[in-house]
């Protein structure tokens, strides 16, 4: 049977079309500041905290020039350090952990979000430019006072 040219075009561009979901389903989560369960490399267990050189005193520290990075713990029902704060013009890689259960991160008017994982250590890096102040919420369900869960990210001139 022959087939016509432009039929055997639609079929190469459908397979393209096929091939290139299949490779975006794949890779799509990588890389594009969306910070997924799985970039939770690092382990902490809730009873380590305290003596953790890192989350015992959580706290925003500077690493480089512009570079900082924010240990934040999550328990029932605030954030620590609170508020957070950063300068402007600055990269900052958020560590967060939980003490106690399933909490959620995430900077109000900004992609800046990630699940809170008992025994993890979520990470998430974020630039800001500008000064402003952002909240800071909880949306993963934690208890009975999980809508009261918030902090504040302050981004100091
Ligand atoms: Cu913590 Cu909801």
């Amino acid at each position: 049977m022959r087939i016509h040219t432009y039929e055997k075009l639609w079929l190469v561009a459908a397979l393209v079309l096929i091939v290139g979901f299949i490779a975006t389903i794949t890779y799509g989560s990588v890389g594009l500041g969306i910070s997924m369960i799985d970039d939770s490399e690092e382990t902490l267990s809730p009873d380590e905290i305290n003596d953790d050189e890192r989350f015992g005193e959580p706290r925003v520290e500077q690493v480089g020039e512009n570079e900082y990075e924010a240990y934040v713990v999550a328990q029932t029902f605030i954030f620590q350090p609170d508020p957070i704060e950063v300068p402007a013009n600055s990269r900052v890689t958020f560590y967060v952990t939980s003490r106690d259960v399933i909490h959620g991160f995430a900077v109000v008017g900004t992609n800046t979000n990630t699940m809170v994982i008992p025994g993890e250590v979520s990470t998430l890096t974020v630039e800001f430019d500008e000064p402003d102040e952002y909240g800071i919420v909880c949306n993963e369900y934690c208890g009975d006072f999980h809508h009261t869960m918030e902090g504040q990210l302050t981004v100091v001139p």
